[in-house]
C-alpha cells in the first residue's frame, strides 16, 4: 500500500499580482531537476505564474508567453542556492506530439540540472516522466482565478508541504 496522499493544494487567486506572488513562493522552494506543467485555457493564468516562478527563481530576464519560440532559456538560482537554467516551453501551437519530438523537447526533459516549465503539457501527452507538479489554473471570473497545485512523485512533497505551510500563514 502506498501512503495516502495530501489532497492537492487549493487556492483562490483575486489578481494577477496575486498570481504571480504564489508562483513566487513556489519558485523559491524549487529544485534543480523540477518539472511543472501549467495546465488551463487561454487568459487563466498560466504565463503569469511561469513569470511568478521565474522571480522566486531569481531570473532577471523577461520571461513573456514564448508563443512564436516553443522554448525561452533563463538563468536563475534554486532553493539550495545552485545556478539553475530554466526552461519556459509553451506548446500551445503543437498539434501532434511527435511535433514535441522535432525541437528537442525530451532533451530539455532530460537536463536534471535544470528547472523546465511546460505550459499546455497535455500537448506532449505520453512524453512526460511520470514525476511533476501539476498547477491547474481556471478562470472563475473577471480577476478571479482557482489554482490547483498537485505533487506527483515523493520528490515534490516536501516543497509542496512548505507551500502548503506559508499559504496557511499568509491567510492567518
Ligand atoms: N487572478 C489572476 N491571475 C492571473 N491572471 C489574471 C488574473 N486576473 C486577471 N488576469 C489576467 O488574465 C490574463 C492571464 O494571461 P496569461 O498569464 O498570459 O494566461 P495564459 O498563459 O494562461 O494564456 C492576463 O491578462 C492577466 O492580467
Ligand atoms: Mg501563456
Amino acid at each position: 500500500m502506498t501512503a495516502p496522499r495530501r489532497p492537492a493544494l487549493d487556492v483562490i487567486s483575486h489578481s494577477p499580482e496575486q498570481t504571480l506572488r504564489i508562483g513566487t513562493q513556489l519558485g523559491r522552494v524549487l529544485g534543480q531537476g523540477s518539472l511543472v506543467l501549467l495546465g488551463g485555457m487561454i487568459g487563466a493564468g498560466k504565463t503569469t505564474f511561469a513569470q511568478g516562478l521565474a522571480r522566486g527563481l531569481r531570473v532577471t530576464t523577461e520571461m513573456l508567453s514564448p508563443t512564436f519560440t516553443l522554448v525561452t532559456e533563463h538563468d536563475g538560482t534554486d532553493a539550495h542556492e545552485r545556478a539553475v537554467r530554466i526552461y519556459h516551453i509553451d506548446l500551445y501551437r503543437i498539434e501532434e506530439a511527435e511535433e514535441v519530438l522535432s525541437f528537442g523537447f525530451e532533451e530539455y526533459l532530460d537536463d536534471q540540472s535544470a528547472i523546465t516549465i511546460i505550459e499546455w503539457p497535455e500537448r506532449a501527452r505520453g512524453l512526460l516522466p511520470p514525476e511533476y507538479i501539476m498547477i491547474e489554473l481556471a478562470t472563475v471570473a473577471d480577476t478571479k482565478r482557482s489554482i490547483t497545485i498537485d505533487p506527483h512523485g515523493e520528490r515534490y512533497r516536501l516543497a509542496i508541504e512548505t507551500l502548503r505551510r506559508e499559504l496557511a500563514g499568509a491567510r492567518g
